[in-house]
């Protein structure tokens, strides 16, 4: 009980002395510079007499008063009111809240409230004032990577800062006045496109104040280096590396081009080594087939396996700062060109007869690509990798060439095919075959010409037609060579069935003849050595 009256003498006291009063938020308060800020605020007088009337109301700021704001200048005084940036929103009852606009670094400071009423002795001036702070908002822009202009792919950052310590404060930040779905002082760009730029701003609020700043990014389209899929060159052959760029052209103009290989380099290619540099043009395997607008194409000679990986193009133009590394880069890829002879029967050296297979092989995967064959560097008709031979002959024997090509490169490798038999090209052997077999036509014809007449066969047996590289199999069928035509000398009896036409006979000219209205049809088993 003694405690409670204790407590209640203590309140009246307190009472007494607490009568006339003016209450101001106990921190400092922030405002943005050039935004508005309340100082909310509420006074009291001993409302027991409710005769007082309070008769004018005056704001001071420390910054120009003395500490008991009991004469000018004022900020506000009621009794005269100017427009200024400090508006009272309050009353003449109890709320006292003065909005300062437009707040200015110099408005910081310490700022009380005086009221006077009509009771002689009642005059007070609120103690210790309400503080205020004027900060800086301020956006900038962190550039991560990249100089001179923005450029799609620069990293950056957009950060919002306020020189003020306010415990309950957020950034919001709008892109062209929508708002964003991010959070907090920073705006992470890793890789910024066209579509990037736009007015950017962040708001920042208290409970009481707010401001905002907006800051303009501008990307600069139209920067760029195109490159292909990977591309496949054949060690010791040429390739071409396509390759396009762009920039604004009306704004720049290119002073140099580069081409870095990632092997030697890093990164944007920022720094030598170059592997072309159009400031120093040193002979090498690397040749610059592009121009100053927009073809950046590298011809690469006489690659080496070493030249496999990762090209970079760079250009640098005129405007300081602004240049453009193409990343990633164009990937090359070295192979070797094998040619290999896959023998399918027999062994030892090749015999004729043997069935083999010559294949042509790049280890890489090139999606269009070609094999090209040739023989004794005469094209053959064939296509694809593998040139498939179900049974040499002598004649098959020769260099054969597999080419492969690309749009972009291409290169050949030769394998020598030696087919083992006696040399067909035998001039004293091919004569001597072609008089003896033309003796004995004669004779063959004029003793066959009655049987023939007489056993009148219509159907001649048909011709075999030799595929490349291919001979046939059945050795009773044979065709009989043209005079000028090499003979194939196998050693053993070849048989060739024909009929002859006596118009030709008269010609001199020996003729394989499959139709059937001949009036004459011989048949003849003839000898070959
Ligand atoms: C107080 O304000 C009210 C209206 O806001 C006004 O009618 C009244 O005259 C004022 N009293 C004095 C003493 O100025
Ligand atoms: C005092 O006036 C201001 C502005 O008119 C208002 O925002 C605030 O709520 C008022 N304060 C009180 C305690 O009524
Ligand atoms: C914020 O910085 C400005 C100068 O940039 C300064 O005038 C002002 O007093 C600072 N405000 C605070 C609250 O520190
Ligand atoms: C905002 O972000 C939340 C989660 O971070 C996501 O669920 C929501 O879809 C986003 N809204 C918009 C408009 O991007
Ligand atoms: C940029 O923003 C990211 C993400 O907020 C942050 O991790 C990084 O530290 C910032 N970098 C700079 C230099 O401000
Ligand atoms: C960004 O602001 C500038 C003025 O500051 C204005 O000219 C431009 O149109 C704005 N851009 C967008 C995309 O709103
Ligand atoms: C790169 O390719 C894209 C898509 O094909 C094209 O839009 C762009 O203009 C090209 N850029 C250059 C520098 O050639
Ligand atoms: C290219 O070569 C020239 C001449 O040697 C040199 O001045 C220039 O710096 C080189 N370019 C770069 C990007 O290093
Ligand atoms: C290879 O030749 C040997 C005799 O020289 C023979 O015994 C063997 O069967 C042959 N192998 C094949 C696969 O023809
Ligand atoms: C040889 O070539 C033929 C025809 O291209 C193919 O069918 C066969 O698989 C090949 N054999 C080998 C062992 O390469
Ligand atoms: C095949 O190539 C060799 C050299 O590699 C050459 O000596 C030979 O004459 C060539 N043969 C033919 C038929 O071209
Ligand atoms: C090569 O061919 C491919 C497809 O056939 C094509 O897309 C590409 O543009 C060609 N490249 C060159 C340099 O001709």
């Amino acid at each position: 009980m003694k405690m409670l009256q204790l407590v209640t003498i203590l309140l009246t006291l307190s009472g007494v002395f607490s009568d006339w009063g003016v209450k101001y938020p106990d921190n400092p308060i922030c405002a943005v510079r050039g935004f508005s800020v309340p100082i909310p605020c509420s006074y009291y007088y001993p409302t027991s007499n409710p005769n007082i009337q309070v008769t004018q109301m005056l704001w001071c700021s420390m910054n120009s008063n003395t500490d008991k704001c009991q004469n000018p200048p004022y900020v506000y005084n009621s009794a005269s009111i100017t427009t200024s940036d400090f508006e009272y929103a309050g009353d003449n009852k109890s709320n006292c809240t003065l909005l300062i606009h437009n707040v200015q670094f110099s408005y910081s400071g310490v700022y009380k409230f005086r009221f006077i009423t009509d009771n002689p002795s009642g005059k007070w001036t609120g103690e210790p004032g309400a503080t205020l702070q004027v900060a800086d908002l301020k956006v900038s822009l962190i550039r991560l990577s990249g100089i001179g202009t923005l450029k799609q792919g620069d990293s950056l950052n957009l950060t919002c800062d306020v020189n003020c310590t306010q415990s309950s404060s957020q950034f919001v930040w709008s892109k062209n006045n929508e708002r964003l779905n991010t959070s907090g002082r920073v705006l992470h760009f890793p890789a910024v496109t066209v579509r990037d730029s736009g007015n950017y701003t962040c708001t920042w609020k208290t409970n009481r104040a707010s401001g905002s700043e907006t800051i303009s990014l501008h990307i600069e389209g139209g920067w760029g280096v195109n490159y292909t899929t990977p591309i496949c060159a054949v060690r010791g052959f040429s390739v071409s590396i396509p390759c396009s760029y762009s920039y604004p052209q009306h704004n720049y103009q290119v002073t140099q081009k580069l081409w870095c290989s990632m092997n030697s380099n890093t990164g944007g290619c920022e720094n030598p080594p170059y592997v072309y540099n159009s400031s120093s043009i040193t002979t090498s395997d690397f040749e610059y087939a592009g121009d100053d607008k927009s073809d950046c194409t590298l011809l690469i000679h006489n690659v080496q396996f070493s030249y496999s990986g990762e090209y970079r193009f760079r250009f640098i133009t005129n405007v300081s700062g602004d240049m453009w590394t193409g990343e990633p880069g164009q990937i090359l890829q070295v192979s070797d060109l094998k040619v290999s002879l896959i023998r399918l029967s027999g062994n030892g050296t090749l015999k004729q007869g043997d069935s083999l297979n010559l294949t042509c092989d790049v280890k890489c995967t090139q999606s269009s690509s070609q094999f090209v064959w040739s023989k004794n560097n005469e094209r053959l008709n064939t296509s694809g990798r593998v040139l498939h031979f179900p049974a040499v002959t002598v004649r098959d024997s020769g260099n054969y060439t597999c080419t492969w090509k690309t749009n972009m490169t291409s290169g050949s490798e030769t394998i020598s095919l030696l087919v083992e038999g006696e040399n067909p090209d035998h001039q004293p052997n091919w004569i001597i075959a072609v008089v003896t077999s033309g003796v004995i036509f004669i004779i063959l014809v004029l003793l066959g010409a009655a049987i023939c007449n007489r056993r009148r066969k219509p159907d001649a047996p048909e011709d075999n037609s030799r595929n490349a590289g291919e001979q046939t199999q059945s050795p009773q069928v044979k065709q009989l060579p043209l005079p000028n035509e090499e003979v194939p000398q196998q050693g053993d009896v070849t048989y060739a069935s024909v009929c002859i036409k006596d118009n030709n006979l008269n010609n001199g000219r020996v003729h394989t003849e499959q139709k059937k209205e001949d009036i004459s049809v011989i048949y003849s088993t003839v000898t070959i050595k």
